[in-house]
């Protein structure tokens, strides 16, 4: 039975661990091609390497999502490789928490530059080969934060409330294009997201919840896998999930 993930072209930002990687992974398995990138060029490219020895299409390229033309140049690869893209997973992301006042402009800017303008240079690079295909479906990653905001957590949510508002103004926009859009937001996964917090005393407060809650990123595939099997007629717009014992 087709999934209608199966021989679609997936390209996926921040693949080299967490969510990234546990989506590459089932979508692989569920047949599609997966483009990886990341900073970490060893982690995607022995992913990518994992995956053709078991059969599968897969391709790694070092991106960093702050500098667009890497973006494009991940996705131009993908095109040239493969023919098509039929899927943008805007995924890269970090969560390095701070309360305002401790004045952290380093880690804000870096939070800005990834969380949004990467989701920014991830739509501009594969725009125009969707409208050119007049197919396609851009997926990006908020958060529970895009919905909450919580002490030490503000300029992150921040982040993730712009990639809700993103995500709604592209999706009223490429309707004459036949482009999907889904925004997912997570609740805690367990993932090395917690390990981008550079305050000590936040680190180890979100440490002990995430060892207290977070539940596995196959949680995030298979989401990302539901959204995407949908027949093309149906557009998931929002995925909200959090584990079951998450209040927050
Ligand atoms: N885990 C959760 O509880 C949770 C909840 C809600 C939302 N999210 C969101 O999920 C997404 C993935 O995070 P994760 O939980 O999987 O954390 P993770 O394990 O730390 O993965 C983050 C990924 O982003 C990549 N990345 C960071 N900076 C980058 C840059 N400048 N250029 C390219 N890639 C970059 C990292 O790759 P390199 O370091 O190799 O570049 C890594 O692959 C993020 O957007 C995060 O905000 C996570």
């Amino acid at each position: 039975m087709s999934t209608n993930i199966e021989g679609k072209v997936i390209v996926i930002t921040g693949a080299s661990s967490g969510l990234g990687e546990a989506a590459a992974r089932a979508l692989s398995a569920d047949g599609a091609t997966v483009v990886l990138g990341a900073r970490r060029f060893e982690r995607v490219q022995t992913l990518a390497n994992e995956l053709i020895a078991g059969g599968r299409r897969a391709l790694a390229c070092k991106t960093d999502v702050t500098d667009h033309k890497q973006v494009k140049k991940l996705v131009d690869m993908a095109v040239e490789s493969f023919g098509r893209i039929d899927v943008m997973l805007n995924n890269a992301g970090l969560m390095p928490h701070s309360p305002l006042e401790r004045l952290k402009i380093d880690d804000r800017d870096r939070t800005i530059d990834v969380n949004i303008k990467g989701v920014l240079y991830g739509i501009a690079a594969a725009l125009p080969h969707m409208k050119e295909q007049k197919s396609g479906h851009i997926i990006n990653v908020s958060s529970v934060a895009g919905h909450k905001v919580t002490p030490a957590g503000a300029v992150y949510a921040a982040t993730k409330h712009a990639v809700r508002a993103l995500s709604e103004g592209l999706r009223v926009e490429v309707k004459p294009y036949n482009i999907r859009t889904t925004v997912i937001s997570p609740g805690a996964v367990a993932t090395e997201l917690p390990d981008s917090i550079t305050e000590p005393d936040i680190s180890l407060g979100i440490h002990k919840f995430y060892d207290s809650y977070a539940i596995p990123a196959n949680a995030f595939a298979r989401a990302v896998a539901f959204a995407i099997s949908q027949p093309d007629d149906v557009d998931v717009n929002e995925i909200l999930f959090r584990p079951t014992r998450q209040e927050l």
